[in-house]
């Protein structure tokens, strides 16, 4: 039996996904270590993403919050030669700019107010390993200039230091906001945009790959002890029918909250969260509507699915041309494949 990133997600086996040839383990992981990417949609990604984990070139990765997109960095990382060194993860957003800068570049001793001691930054830490910049769209416009420093000369400087030292680390970037329109409303550095874009990777939301929220929802549900437990049909019905904006976060929450209210027993859709359960009321507030667009993009990756991945299928069904289905999925930042 193959056990693959990408396929029989349930099966342990061989190390390495025979789909894409990923290594299926990822460390660091906080609720599994497995990644699940059964759908055509993460297959076509991971497929994408296996010649790019091995270089030291950065990566955007783009995707909804919760969608998974520290996992495929942490995928990233595992299939890298830089596995055996550090992988950190900064939230951008998370920090004021100062603080930030001391945290990314570190300080040397009365750099600032309260600078008491000297400081390593995570570029020092980091060393030979790989540094995730999460939501990065966020970072202030000074520091994207030290960043886009870093990332042309191989040097950093810690804050209230002259010296530059050498680092060598990996950086790849998380955004769920499009980094292009940040660019054209000036908020984000042109220069860093395309130093940092060297490849893209779209992590595709939890309702544009429903063949994955099974597998994820029982791979959450044995982590929560419950291994001989499964979820009754009306369970996975709703499972598989709630639209999860929260993503993958959203269903491991969903999962927890239903195996403390089962109490060992089988997950019935009743110990599901309300939100999941009857999501009516919610989805019907205007600020829960969904735009055009959006429908029209869920639609598509619902078809192609549903074709088994596919695209000229696809494509005849939805009553469109192939090449049309083509130039929709890049618009969308969309990798699938035949
Ligand atoms: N493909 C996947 N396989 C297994 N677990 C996943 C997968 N995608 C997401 N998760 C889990 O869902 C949660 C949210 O994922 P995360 O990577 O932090 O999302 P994001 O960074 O996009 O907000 C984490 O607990 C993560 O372990
Ligand atoms: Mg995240």
């Amino acid at each position: 039996m193959k056990q693959t990133v990408c396929e029989e997600p349930f099966e342990r086996g061989p190390k390495l996904c025979a789909h894409c040839g990923l290594a299926t383990e990822v460390q660091g992981l906080k609720r599994c270590s497995r990644v699940v990417a059964g759908s055509h949609a993460m297959q076509a990604l991971m497929v994408k993403a296996a010649p790019i984990a091995g270089s030291d070139a950065p990566v955007v990765i783009r995707g909804e919050s919760g969608s998974g997109k520290e996992v495929l960095a942490r995928a990233l990382h595992a299939n890298s030669p830089r596995r055996s060194r550090p992988f950190l993860a900064v939230n951008v957003a998370a920090l004021p700019g100062e603080l930030l800068e001391s945290e990314l570049f570190g300080h040397v001793k009365g750099a600032f107010t309260g600078a008491a001691t000297a400081k390593a930054g995570l570029f020092e830490a980091a060393e030979g390993g790989t540094l995730l910049l999460d939501e990065i769209a966020e970072m202030p416009l000074p520091l994207q200039a030290k960043l886009l420093r870093a990332l042309q000369d191989g040097e950093v400087r810690r804050v209230g230091d002259t010296r530059p030292f050498s680092a060598d680390v990996r950086i790849l970037c998380a955004s769920n906001q499009d980094l292009a329109a940040r660019v054209t409303e000036r908020r984000f550095r042109e220069d860093l945009y395309y130093r940092l874009r060297v490849f893209v990777l779209t992590v595709p939301s939890l309702r544009e790959r429903v063949p994955d929220i099974l597998p994820l929802a029982s791979m959450f549900l044995e982590q929560e002890k419950h291994a001989t437990c499964r979820f009754t049909k009306p369970a996975r019905r709703v499972l598989e029918e709630h639209r999860w904006p929260g993503n993958v976060r959203e269903l491991a929450n969903a999962v927890k909250h239903g195996a403390v209210l089962s109490r060992g027993a089988d997950v019935d859709a009743a110990h599901l969260p309300e939100e999941v359960t009857s999501p009516r009321a919610a989805r019907s507030s205007p600020s829960a509507l969904r735009t055009l667009a959006e429908v029209e993009r869920e639609h598509v990756m619902q078809v192609i699915e549903a074709c088994g991945g596919r695209q000229t299928d696809a494509a005849r069904v939805l009553g469109i041309g192939r090449t049309t289905l083509w130039r929709k999925l890049r618009a969308f930042g969309i990798e699938t494949e035949e």
